[in-house]
């Protein structure tokens, strides 16, 4: 455990209201990416609920296999669940992340969050928080998903690169100033434990709805980029298994699976 670390494990036990998630929780000063900590011990048997946390990763993994930058402040983590779903299900884990998150931002700190399909928390248009679920099979069965969610907290814009200073936000700017990043960690934790409870009920039309009224960028123009191919249309809605359905020109509905959504609200189509 590093000496002047924010996290202090015995501290955030005490102040938790949760069954499972967080009860175990490895706390490092660096790491590499704390999803390949987590699937590490996830693949050793650790169990559902334990928690990574890391003041800094030397190689944040983003979606599509982009960098995360992970500078000190932020708030980086990852979490073993060990569904019993089909695999193809696991991966809407990242909708009842997404949820969770921007559902604490607006309780705790009153902030306008909203969601950017897939997986993407937003404040004002920017991004300040990132969902990476990456899931683990044997024979056709889930073994275990690491959800990890990385959100700007303490952390002002010039510690990110500068090519990513349009686009995204941090916690402190947005407040102007700090937050108490155990509350808000322990706030969250038992959002997470409370959503997935729900998800595990087979609730996920609960947890659906909640991410449709999350979700600003629906029925608004956009333009979604993925692999090599650009779709422009109206943001309709989202199906079940979490694919964008896109209302083209022609009034036809494209489904898209993969891809980054660029909200262009006055696009003539
Ligand atoms: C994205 O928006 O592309 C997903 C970003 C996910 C970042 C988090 S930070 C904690 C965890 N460890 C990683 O390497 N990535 C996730």
């Amino acid at each position: 455990m590093p000496e002047k670390s924010w996290i202090q494990s015995r501290k955030i036990k005490e102040r938790l209201r949760t069954k499972f998630i967080g009860q175990e929780i490895h706390h490092f000063a660096k790491v590499t990416s704390t999803n390949d900590v987590t699937k590490e011990l996830a693949a050793k048997g650790a169990k559902e609920g334990t928690v990574v946390i890391s003041e800094t990763q030397t190689l944040g993994r983003g979606r599509l296999g982009r960098d995360w930058a992970s500078p000190e402040g932020g708030i980086w983590f990852s979490i073993i669940l060990r569904p019993q779903v089909d695999p193809k299900d696991a991966s809407k884990l990242t909708f009842v992340a997404a949820v969770a998150v921007a559902r604490i931002l607006r309780e705790m700190f009153n902030l306008e969050a909203e969601i950017k399909w897939p997986n993407d928390v937003l404040i004002g248009g920017k991004k300040v928080c990132g969902i990476l679920t990456e899931t683990s099979t044997k024979e056709d069965v889930v073994d275990f998903v690491v959800v990890g969610v990385g959100i700007n907290a303490n952390v002002g814009l010039d510690s990110f690169p500068e090519n990513l200073r349009n686009s995204i936000t941090t916690l402190k700017k947005e407040l102007r100033e700090e937050i108490e990043r155990e509350g808000f960690l322990c706030a969250l934790l038992e959002a997470l434990e409370q959503y997935y409870t729900v998800f595990m009920g087979r609730n996920f039309d609960l947890i659906f709805e909640e991410w449709r009224n999350l979700a600003g960028f629906l029925g608004h123009y956009v333009e979604v980029v993925s692999f090599d191919e650009k779709t422009r249309g109206l943001a309709v809605d989202v199906d079940r298994d979490g694919a964008l359905m896109i209302k083209l020109r022609d009034g036809t509905v494209k489904k898209v699976i993969s891809g980054d959504v660029i909200v262009q609200k006055r696009l003539p189509l």
